[in-house]
């Protein structure tokens, strides 16, 4: 099918059992998802037309849930056949798809969490990067946020991917009044965290440095720290001071959406020289060679099977 003749070719939405143009996508306003953020999520990575790690956002996607009492309705098998989908229709080689499921709609006047039926949304979209390529290149700027802390993990379970994102939009205005863009969160007693989508690793004194608690465990992370284990770079993961960050030689950002993201400054100064390093450098070309290894991705069936991109060479 041409692009001008799908009407997926901009993205697509699995609504309410049905499969719509991104455009049309709609949710009811009094879902606990969007009223209460009452929800959790996960967002896969399609690349050169394969899914990255499915299996394991699925993993995630199902912990959450359970983590916060929804029992949903579809089997790990359902979901990942819906999501496949949206890729599908869309013909998307390189697409960012994300899976949402809620607690519901309750009754009118109903208050009790139990009683309300699980939701589930999703679609794709084209590949989303929270630093844009050309400038991972160069590396980005960052702020360590002054006046915003990271929500405590006794309020909202940060192992949950959630949509509690004030703390995250604060840091963000927090960043822009500084002349900067991106925003790295500390806690309460000074650890660093994450920002906006986003865990972040250190490289201190030699030592590849990630924090434990208090973040998503993200999969880009999760995949930043087998490589750094299958090629002998020293890796603690543990509590990292921000102190330890002005102290780093190079710091890294990973997403699914962008991958293992340079960061060049840190609070106006350079990090390291100011430029991309060389352990950074490797982590991330690793990283995207992944994408084509046939043990960490799966290919997405397109209408056409010559849009199916053969798999490449392993990392
Ligand atoms: C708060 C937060 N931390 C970290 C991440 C990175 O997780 P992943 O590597 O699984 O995309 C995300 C992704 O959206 C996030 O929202």
């Amino acid at each position: 099918m041409s692009e001008d003749r799908n009407q997926f070719s901009a993205g697509c939405a699995w609504i309410e059992g049905q499969y719509v143009p991104i455009a049309e996508a709609r949710i009811p306003i009094l879902d606990t998802g969007f009223a209460r953020s009452d929800l959790t999520y996960d967002v896969a990575a399609v690349w050169k037309g394969r899914f990255f790690r499915l299996d394991d956002h699925l993993d995630r996607l199902l912990a959450g849930c359970d983590r916060i009492r929804i029992k949903p309705l579809w089997t790990k098998d359902e979901i990942r056949s819906i999501m496949t989908e949206t890729v599908r229709l869309s013909g998307l080689t390189d697409a960012y798809v994300e899976v949402v499921i809620t607690r519901g709609v309750p009754g009118p006047g109903e208050r009790d969490p139990r009683l309300w039926t699980p939701r589930l949304y999703a679609y794709a979209i084209p590949y989303v990067w929270i630093v844009r390529p050309e400038l991972q290149e160069k590396g980005t700027e960052v702020v360590v946020a002054r006046n915003t802390r990271r929500i405590p993990p006794g309020s909202v379970d940060p192992t949950v991917k959630n949509f509690h994102w004030g703390d995250l939009v604060r840091g963000l205005f927090e960043a822009y009044d500084r002349d900067s863009w991106l925003a790295i969160l500390p806690d309460a007693d000074g650890l660093v965290t994450e920002g906006a989508g986003f865990n972040v690793f250190a490289l201190v004194e030699g030592v590849l440095r990630t924090p434990e608690r208090g973040i998503l465990h993200g999969i880009t992370r999760r995949t930043v720290i087998e490589i750094a284990q299958g090629s002998d770079i020293p890796l603690r993961v543990g509590d990292l001071r921000v102190g330890d960050l002005y102290r780093a030689s190079e710091i890294f950002l990973t997403s699914t959406a962008g991958g293992v993201m340079p960061v060049a400054r840190l609070d106006g100064e350079p990090v390291g020289d100011g430029r991309p390093g060389p352990v950074t450098t490797n982590i991330r070309k690793c990283y995207w060679d992944l994408h084509t290894d046939p043990r960490m991705s799966s290919p997405v069936q397109y209408l056409a099977p010559e849009l199916t991109p053969p798999p490449k060479r392993a990392c």
